[in-house]
């Protein structure tokens, strides 16, 4: 069995966190890269060049009086394709049109191109034939991309059983290691020798652990060929979750922010298909999903009625606007509920708020209606929802 199939069976959970030697080294990094930003640049350009790191982060550190780069209007650059809206807790973070098409192009331009496609619905949606499977779990795809021609196997990757024989696999997990080595196990194996690998990696500050991380990938996926990494080839467009986690912040950015470099691995070696690989760090979820007007809404799938009010804030937000979008932050396990807008609450009564969700599910037509309907049936009690769920009514 190959050594790396072991190592990813033997993480240790422990390995997820950072040691206090791995945070002080982040943070002489993070100085040092921050140190050599020319104070000149407006805040996106900052951002850009600031490795990962989370923009509101960098604008702690760096004077950001005086700057350009940040917009007062939230609203003006949102993405195109996002109806319904997209989801942190799906890890929807879309690239630019402009890298799409860079990494389509990557696709197409393989001689005898079968093309696997992990996650890549912006990239799938311009391909067409058969010759392209995308796996993706999302119900959405059709809706946002309605151009999508290409075969969807609507599945978890984790539990995807794929032929190998692809002489092109591309894939963007989540942003977390156990996410990374799942996928790419899963990518190696697809992958045929003389074929290639292509997925974006994310920077070395994108969390304290990241460099590390990074070298873990970079060395499983060296084990079946030669790696080609180009550094902040691709940008992501900014999810209207993650410009409601900025505001929260006081962070607003009038253009793209977010980076990953591009690695091209030219497979060598293909390995023989066996079974994916369990995750190690993240404790089971699982949460219902309702899409309400153009937002998608997940609900912590659960618990029993604690009283008979339905929500609660999550301590310290203010109109429940969660200035997050980490998985690993620590005030993650007191969110019950969270929509596409990044607003989030704890729940009380589980039962009255899956009956409140299902009264207003639906599309945009009718909703102040149904919302209308709904305080009328249900009284004060269900405003707070409403006003976190920003109904119009
Ligand atoms: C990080 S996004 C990548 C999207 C990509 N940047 C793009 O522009 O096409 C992850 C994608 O994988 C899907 N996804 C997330 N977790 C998944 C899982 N465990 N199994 C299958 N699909 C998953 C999401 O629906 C989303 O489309």
């Amino acid at each position: 069995m190959p050594s790396f199939t072991v190592d990813v069976a033997q993480r240790k959970p422990e390995s997820a966190v950072a040691s206090d030697r791995e945070g002080a080294r982040y943070r002489s990094r993070v100085r040092a890269v921050l140190g050599s930003i020319d104070p000149a640049l407006d805040l996106v350009d900052a951002c850009r060049r600031a490795k990962g790191m989370f923009p509101t982060e960098v604008a702690q550190w760096l004077p950001t009086e005086g700057r350009t780069g940040t917009s007062l209007e939230p609203h003006a650059d949102d993405s195109y394709r996002c109806i319904p809206e997209l989801h942190p807790l799906d890890g929807e973070w879309y690239f630019t049109e402009e890298s799409s098409a860079i990494l389509a192009d990557l696709a197409r331009r393989a001689p005898a191109t079968r093309s696997l496609l992990l996650g890549m619905p912006t990239v799938a949606a311009r391909l067409t034939g058969q010759d392209a499977l995308l796996v993706d779990r999302s119900p959405f795809l059709h809706t946002r991309f309605p151009e999508l021609s290409v075969p969807v196997e609507r599945s978890e990757v984790s539990a995807v059983r794929v032929r190998p024989g692809f002489s092109v696999v591309l894939l963007d997990p989540p942003w977390y290691i156990d996410d990374f080595f799942a996928w790419l196990e899963i990518g190696m194996r697809a992958a045929e020798a003389g074929g290639r690998l292509i997925f974006p990696l994310f920077q070395e500050l994108t969390r304290a652990e990241a460099a590390r991380e990074r070298e873990e990938i970079l060395g499983l996926v060296e084990s079946v060929g030669r790696v080609e990494l180009v550094a902040g080839a691709l940008d992501y467009d900014i999810p209207l979750f993650e410009r409601r986690a900025l505001s929260a912040g006081g962070v607003l950015l009038n253009k793209p922010w977010r980076r990953a470099d591009l690695v091209v691995v030219h497979v060598t070696r293909s390995l023989p298909a066996v079974r994916a690989v369990p995750r190690v760090d993240a404790p089971h979820e699982s949460w219902s999903t309702f899409v309400v007007g153009t937002q998608v809404v997940k609900v912590r799938d659960a618990a029993a009625a604690v009283d008979e009010r339905l929500i609660d804030s999550v301590p310290g937000l203010a109109n429940h606007l969660y200035d997050s979008v980490s998985r690993r932050e620590s005030r993650r396990s007191l969110i019950d509920i969270w929509t596409s807008r990044n607003r989030v609450a704890r729940i009380f009564n589980p039962q009255r708020v899956y009956a409140a969700l299902n009264h207003l599910a639906g599309g945009e037509h009718d909703l102040p209606e149904r919302a209308r309907c709904l305080l009328a049936r249900e009284g004060e009690d269900v405003e707070e929802l409403l006003n976190m769920l920003e109904m119009p009514r």
